[in-house]
């Protein structure tokens, strides 16, 4: 598949690194692609490029942003590249301000929301936000069972090519419902963060699961 990545950070890089280990075809979009030329070097198959560039590319769009640069990530973009695909958005819409991480917005909205509502004319689906960067496409590697990864989206079809990537690398995916469950799935990524940083914030090996009786 041909995956464009807007945002160049940890988990841009990192998702690029493991879709063409994967097998998939990768544009990173970012507003400065000359930084990357380093990384591009070390990992063949991985092109870096302008956002625009990016959207374009990419059947599928993953958007790894921080969350104040999203709207302008986007709009560099150009929403009119976005329009019919997939949008996997793994934003999580944080706030430092008080030296403990928070949500900048939540209970009546969420980043899902507000992604969709910015590029109407995409698919956008919310997943992957609730886990480290570099276990987003390795879930095998968690002990203790088939870890969950919780979805959400206004479009089945779109849930439906996110859910056959998560699960091909190994995560249980579980639909929550429509993009308005963002409102639910983005303070769970504060409760992975939130536990992460009591422990220090060395150890990240933790995700999610449901269990079921
Ligand atoms: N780090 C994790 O393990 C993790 C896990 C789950 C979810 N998340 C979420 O995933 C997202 C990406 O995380 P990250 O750690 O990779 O973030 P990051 O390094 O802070 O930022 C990612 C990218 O956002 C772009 N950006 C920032 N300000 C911008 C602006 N004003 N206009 C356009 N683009 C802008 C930059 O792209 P360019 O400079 O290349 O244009 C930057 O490389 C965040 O929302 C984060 O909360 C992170």
């Amino acid at each position: 598949m041909r995956v464009g990545i807007i945002g160049s950070g940890m988990v841009g890089q990192t998702l690029a690194a493991d879709l063409v280990r994967l097998g998939h075809a990768v544009v990173t979009g970012t507003r400065g692609p000359g930084k990357l030329e380093a990384f591009v070097a070390e990992h063949s198959g991985v092109r870096a490029a302008s956002n625009a560039e990016a959207a374009a590319f990419g059947e599928m769009v993953l958007l790894a942003t921080n969350w104040e640069g999203t709207r302008e990530a986007l709009d560099l973009a150009g929403p009119g590249n976005l329009n019919g695909k997939v949008v996997v958005d793994i934003t999580n819409p944080l706030d430092f301000s008080t030296g403990r991480p928070a949500l900048a917005l939540s209970w009546n909205t969420s980043a899902g929301e507000q992604v969709q509502g910015w590029i109407p004319g995409a698919r956008v689906v919310k997943a992957l936000n609730t886990v480290t960067a570099d276990a987003m496409l390795k879930p095998r590697e968690f002990t203790g069972g088939e870890p969950d990864m919780f979805i959400a989206g206004n479009d089945a079809a779109a849930k439906g090519e996110v859910t056959q990537l998560l699960e091909s690398v190994g995560w249980g995916v579980v639909d929550l419902g429509d993009i308005t469950m963002s409102r639910l799935i983005e303070p769970l990524a504060l409760i992975w963060i939130t536990h992460g940083f009591n422990l220090g914030w060395t150890k990240r090996n933790h995700a999610f699961k449901l269990l079921n009786r």
